[in-house]
């Protein structure tokens, strides 16, 4: 087995992330800092990974979480703003971190694993998995521009894939706009809304693949069953 999916299996992050890992000069196996990607694991390998030792025998677990807003979803925060794991109880004795990423004033669904094989393919782009948000936007968007966010609009130098975007609610001077998008791009959404013109008020995602938020309340958590995990593997094409 190759090191990255030894750290993977053992719940510390994805495959890319240990890739990461590895070329930073974190991972240490038998005491010595691993220099290559392809390193295969003997029988009796130490591995640490940020100078903690690792075992990779921990039980898969798969949680949703109903994140808030002012959460960043990085397992530690720079600046000591609050995260995620924070909300995790103690009941949840594994190492679990995000499967993706919701900006720290987006609200919503959010998976969670320690399993970093399932990680990697609800995350990778080429897997296309989609993901539904709710919108608040300032003003009403109009026809022509959901046209254009459902056909796709230049952000960061590049157009988005085409989108289903349908205007569900008017008020006076915002309106609410449901986007399914099947990329995942740096505060894609926001970007998206700002490239015609308007701006995001309040976000939050509802469903990624088969998988709905429900009536699960904010800040809450609840397990995955294997149903639905087998569900998110299958609109991964696994
Ligand atoms: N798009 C955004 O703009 N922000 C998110 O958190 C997720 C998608």
């Amino acid at each position: 087995m190759r090191i990255q999916k030894y750290i993977a299996d053992a719940g510390i992050c994805s495959r890319r992330k240990a890739e990461e890992l590895i070329v930073k000069g974190e991972v240490k196996v038998n005491g010595q800092v691993l220099s290559e990607l392809g390193y295969q694991m003997q029988e009796g390998d130490v591995v640490e990974v940020s100078g903690q030792e690792i075992s990779a025998m921990e039980k898969k677990v798969y949680y949703l979480l109903n994140k808030p807003k002012g959460y960043v979803t990085t397992v530690k925060d720079q600046f000591d703003r609050p995260c995620v794991l924070d909300l995790i109880g103690d009941e949840v004795k594994e190492r679990i971190y995000p499967a993706g990423r919701l900006d720290y004033n987006t609200e919503g669904l959010l998976i969670l694993s320690n399993d970093g094989e399932f990680v990697n393919t609800v995350t990778h782009p080429k897997n296309q998995i989609q993901k539904k948000y709710i919108a608040v936007v300032n003003g009403t968007v109009s026809e022509d521009n959901i046209k254009k966010l459902q056909r796709g609009v230049v952000i960061d130098k590049k157009k988005t894939a085409p989108a289903e975007v349908f205007l569900s609610e008017i008020f006076k001077d915002k309106c609410v706009v449901e986007v399914t998008i099947s990329e995942g791009r740096n505060r894609q959404v926001r970007k998206m809304f700002e490239a015609v013109g308007h701006h995001v008020i309040d976000l939050k995602r509802v469903q990624i693949g088969p998988i709905e938020l429900g009536s699960l309340k904010t800040g809450r958590i609840r397990k995955l069953n294997p149903n639905e995990v087998q569900a998110l593997l299958s609109a991964a094409g696994k």
